[in-house]
């Protein structure tokens, strides 16, 4: 089954985590696949990768911060597989700390990457949608977005902000045949939170084992497990899912 034959996909962050292992599942799937990422050397890879596999990928490299970027990506995009039919607005940066311990400059560009970054290249994609009246935009949340988790004041701000702008996006372009999901992860074992742990405890492995215990799971989740699910929202399997939320996170927040 291919579930995604010949869209055009533009992920951004996909150079790692979640978005690498996104960018492969789509091409196996069918996808064109526009990998766009500030690192040059991680997107890259991850197109050398697809295509050596058999499938179809572009790297365009992208700071999803900046108009001037975004706008040139999207018209390189266009320029190459000749429009976009499903945008994985991915890319993200953590912040950690007590909202009092946040320097200014860290939250700055938290809200630059995570909400500005979401509303510049949606910004630039719409349009392209809009006029072929179809289309798929899924952004990423985080479950983090619905509860409260210590340390983590700045990254949940950004995050609802991204779950209420879907929402409201999608109520402005459902009369254009676009369709605006947010996926909500949990703790997804990527380069992301291997940071986080390495920066944030004086144990990484003690603050593992403690992140594993709050999982109903008792695990932490795989970039693939965000994968599937953001594969599913890109897919016409989703064509009744507007709006929507889609939590993918072991349990962490059904409560314990
Ligand atoms: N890993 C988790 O536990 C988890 C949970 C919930 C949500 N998320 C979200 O999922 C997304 C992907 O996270 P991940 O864990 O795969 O992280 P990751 O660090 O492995 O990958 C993030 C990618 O985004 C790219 N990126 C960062 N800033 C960018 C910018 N300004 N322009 C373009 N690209 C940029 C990075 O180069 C990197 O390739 C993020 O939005 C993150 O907040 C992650």
């Amino acid at each position: 089954m291919v579930r995604v034959a010949d869209k055009v996909a533009i992920i951004t962050g996909a150079g790692s985590g979640i978005g690498e292992a996104t960018a492969k599942l789509f091409a196996r799937e069918g996808a064109k696949v526009v990998v766009a990422d500030v690192h040059r050397e991680n997107g890259e890879r991850v197109a050398h990768d697809i295509v050596a596999g058999g499938g179809e990928a572009v790297f365009i490299p992208v700071d999803v911060t900046n108009w001037a970027q975004v706008e040139a990506m999207v018209e390189q995009a266009l320029a190459t597989f000749g429009r976009i039919d499903i945008l994985f607005n991915n890319a993200g940066i953590g912040c950690v700390g007590m909202l009092h311990e946040i320097d200014e400059a860290v939250w700055d560009q938290v809200m630059a990457v995570n909400v500005k970054g979401v509303y510049l290249v949606a910004k630039a994609v719409v349009p392209h949608m809009m006029a072929q009246r179809s289309g798929v935009i899924i952004n990423m949340s985080s479950c983090i977005a619905t509860t409260g988790l210590a340390l983590r004041a700045g990254y949940a701000a950004s995050k609802g902000a991204v779950y209420s702008l879907t929402k409201s996006m999608q109520v402005d372009y459902a009369p254009y045949g676009i369709r605006v999901n947010a996926l909500l992860p949990g703790t997804i074992y990527t380069p992301f939170v291997e940071n986080y742990l390495r920066h944030s405890y004086a144990d990484p492995e003690e603050a593992l084992a403690a992140i594993k215990k709050r999982q109903l799971t008792g695990e932490l989740g795989t970039p693939e497990d965000v994968a599937y699910a953001a594969l599913y929202l890109a897919s016409d399997e989703a064509k009744f899912v507007y709006g929507a939320g889609l939590v993918v996170d072991g349990g962490v927040t059904a409560g314990k």
